[in-house]
């Protein structure tokens, strides 16, 4: 190493987070806020609000992509997002998620699918559902430098093994196999863990006994940290959305009145007016063309 990096920026790290832990005892420690982002100008914003983690969710398949569940969302899609939630992003942590099929599989594929969201997207840490049956991927990819944030409960990869969305760890069977795969995956080296749609009583109690931060979504506020996504936040879905989620405003509707302002002005010939037309230069009068690449603000 020729440069030593700066301390203190306000960079958001996996290290800081596990601190954030160490110190939740203390009372006083701060929450960890994460959103998604799937695109440049949310994770600007996002970051530039002092969001501490950006996750690009694979629920991408879903907000923006139009699928029904996450399922079909590709390496190759989750890597464009990436990309371009990594050019908004300088603070917070980032994180993106490793689609179905690109660790199912395989161990040393999933590990070279991991090393490009790394190198290709500049991601910081990847995330990856399930518990005890992740056990050695999450190993594998820890042990390859790249960190993991785990995630059980309801994991939406597994969808069709549930047989729909539904509240997880609800008897004392499934809540004590819930805290097996929070045990695991803290085992198997994660750095964080997402609790998705399980009883907040249990969610509490994987949180005092796991020293990595749990990441709550439907989760109750006993966790370390809170998730959602940010198209459940802006009221940008359309269906229901989940019980867990809370809608700060409803950014769908003011897409619609905004499109259809626009289109009543143009066909009444409101738009543009005036102040948005330019005209030839004075000094140029009669039809001399005029090169709109140099003049585009007069
Ligand atoms: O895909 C996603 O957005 C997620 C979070 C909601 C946890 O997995």
């Amino acid at each position: 190493m020729s440069v030593v990096p700066k301390i203190g920026s306000g960079k958001i790290t996996v290290p800081d987070l596990l601190r954030r832990k160490a110190s939740a005892a203390d009372s006083q420690a701060q929450k960890i806020t994460c959103l998604t982002a799937y695109d440049y100008p949310a994770a600007r914003l996002l970051d530039e609000a002092g969001v501490d983690v950006i996750l690009v969710g694979d629920s991408l398949g879903m907000v923006v992509l139009g699928h029904e569940n996450t399922l079909p969302v590709t390496m190759e899609e989750m890597l464009h997002h990436a990309r371009a939630v990594r050019r908004g992003t300088k603070r917070a942590l980032l994180v993106a998620d490793m689609p179905f099929g690109a660790y199912h599989g395989d161990i040393a594929e999933s590990v070279r699918n991991a090393v490009r969201f790394v190198k290709e997207a500049g991601v910081e840490a990847v995330k990856l559902e399930g518990g005890e049956r992740r056990l050695e991927w999450i190993a594998r990819l820890t042990e390859a430098e790249i960190p993991v944030m785990g995630h059980v409960g309801l994991t939406p990869q597994s969808v069709n093994a549930f047989g729909g969305y539904r509240v997880q760890g609800k008897t004392p069977d499934a809540a004590g196999q819930l805290l097996r795969d929070a045990r695991a995956v803290e085992a198997a080296g994660a750095f964080a863990v997402v609790l998705e749609a399980i009883p907040r009583e249990l969610a509490a109690q994987i949180t005092r006994e796991l020293r990595i931060p749990t990441i709550g979504i439907g989760a109750g506020p006993g966790c370390d940290g809170q998730i959602l996504v940010l198209h459940d936040l802006l009221g940008l879905t359309f269906g229901p959305t989940p019980k867990f989620a809370r809608q700060y405003a409803n950014v769908g509707e003011i897409i619609s009145s905004v499109a259809r302002e626009y289109c009543a002005d143009v066909r009444s010939g409101v738009f543009p007016a005036e102040r948005e037309s330019y005209h030839m230069p004075e000094t140029r009068t009669g039809l001399t063309p005029v090169n709109i690449d140099v003049e585009l603000e007069n």
